[in-house]
């Protein structure tokens, strides 16, 4: 570890470059040599159950060479109902990269990022990606934040052998999409345990109920995990009720709901849906407390709900007031940048997965999209804001997942419990 520090340090001095404070320009324990793709299991032969393999001419092509610009691509929904998902994914996308140029970038190569707006929808995330890989040649794509919309973009990519990395997208079907497809984050089988862990053993919940968005693969996969994992810790779910994205009226839910007297009631949902079923759920004098999953990550939550959703608790990739020194100084960086505002998960996952792009193109054979594959399979502890990252043999990462409370004021997320897999 110190030797490989220093390892660093000279090369970069060697360059003549300065290197800022923390960064994204450092530290994975990748294997040296090339890459393993032979030895992969990913990479051999489970075309019955997945996607074909990418291997197209465009996994071929030549890697964009000379002294131009690299170009990346992101996609993401910057406007809509889950708007802060991809704008703060975005802007830890943006301080990744420009820490990674100041830092020299690739061989003096800077990397540009070129960004679409997919508003929420599976349809334009199809679109997007495939102005990205097709139109615009980026050498990979960073994207999307919500399954649904990974699992309509992730086809895209696999057909046209260019690497995806989702930064949040939790449902286990994305990655399987192909040997294309990874993610920086953990995957709900986890953060469904961890909710019913943490409802079993800290809120004392003997009876659970569930609300959950039917349409979106996240909420429903997650639904199926936090019952799974309730049940097995000897708990029981007295009420299931499912919604639509977007709906305004969750009263004969929550009037079913509270006939089961739950203890907890887990709500597996996007951000704005919460805000609203919180402020229905006080008002129909239920006063179980939410429990929920990343999917309620954004500062719109506490301005839509109020106190409504005070006392409540959701898990994710990060707490900002967590005590971690790296975690600190991203913040510290992450504010410099973005006049004081606090990063959400969202931002520290964006970061996270660029970081580690950056760091498996340093390694990569070339940039095209076979080589950078196989250099961003091999990654190795990563050591990532959101923890260590270890890419894995489904191209997915095991990581610890933090509880959080709404609580303070302003009201926000704090930090409490951390449960490791
Ligand atoms: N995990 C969510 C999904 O798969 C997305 C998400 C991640 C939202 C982190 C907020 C924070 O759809």
């Amino acid at each position: 570890m110190l030797s490989r520090r220093w390892a660093l340090s000279i090369v970069v001095a060697g360059l003549g470059l300065v290197a800022g404070a923390g960064g994204c320009e450092k530290k994975s324990e990748a294997p040296k040599g090339p890459a393993p793709a032979a030895k992969t299991p990913d990479s051999g032969s489970k075309a019955g159950t997945e996607a074909p393999k990418a291997g197209g001419a465009a996994a071929d092509k030549a890697p964009p060479s000379g002294t131009g610009p690299i170009l990346i691509g992101h996609y993401g929904s910057l406007t809509g109902s889950e708007a802060t998902f991809g704008k703060s994914t975005s802007e830890g996308i943006r301080l990744a990269i420009k820490e990674f140029n100041a830092a020299g970038g690739l061989n003096g190569r800077m990397v540009e990022v070129k960004e679409y707006d997919t508003k929420g929808d599976a349809k334009e995330a199809k679109l997007a990606v495939e102005r990205l890989v097709k139109s615009d040649g980026v050498v990979a794509v960073l994207g999307e934040v919500a399954s649904g919309l990974s699992l309509a973009g992730g086809p895209v990519c696999q057909e046209a052998g260019v690497p995806m990395i989702s930064p949040s997208s939790t449902n286990p079907r994305v990655t399987k999409i192909g040997d294309m497809i990874f993610r920086v984050c953990f995957i709900d089988p986890f953060q469904g345990f961890v909710g019913a862990k943490f409802a079993r053993e800290n809120l004392k919940a003997a009876k659970a109920a569930m609300l959950y968005d039917q349409k979106a693969p996240y909420s429903v996969g997650l639904a199926q995990e936090f019952k799974k994992a309730f049940e097995k810790l000897g708990g029981q779910v007295v009420a299931e009720q499912t919604y639509n994205g977007g709906d305004q009226d969750f009263t004969a839910q929550l009037t079913s709901i509270r006939g089961g007297k739950p203890d907890v009631i887990y709500v597996p949902g996007y951000y704005t849906d919460i805000g609203n079923i919180a402020l229905q759920t006080r008002k129909l004098n239920i006063s179980a407390p939410l429990l929920g999953g990343d999917g309620w990550d954004s500062e719109e939550l506490g301005k839509i709900a109020g106190d409504a959703i005070k006392g409540s608790f959701y898990s994710n990739h990060y707490a900002p007031d967590q005590a971690d020194a790296a975690v600190k100084d991203f913040i510290k960086r992450y504010q410099a940048e973005f006049n004081g505002k606090t990063p959400d998960g969202l931002a520290a996952l964006g970061y996270d997965a660029a970081c580690l792009l950056f760091d498996a193109m340093k390694r990569s054979k070339s940039l095209g999209g076979r080589d950078l594959r196989d250099a961003i399979a091999a990654t190795r502890d990563f050591k990532g804001v959101t923890g260590s990252i270890t890419i894995d043999e489904n191209r997915d990462a095991k990581k610890g997942a933090v509880i959080v409370e709404m609580a303070g004021s302003p009201l926000g997320p704090k930090f409490r419990a951390q449960i490791n897999p």
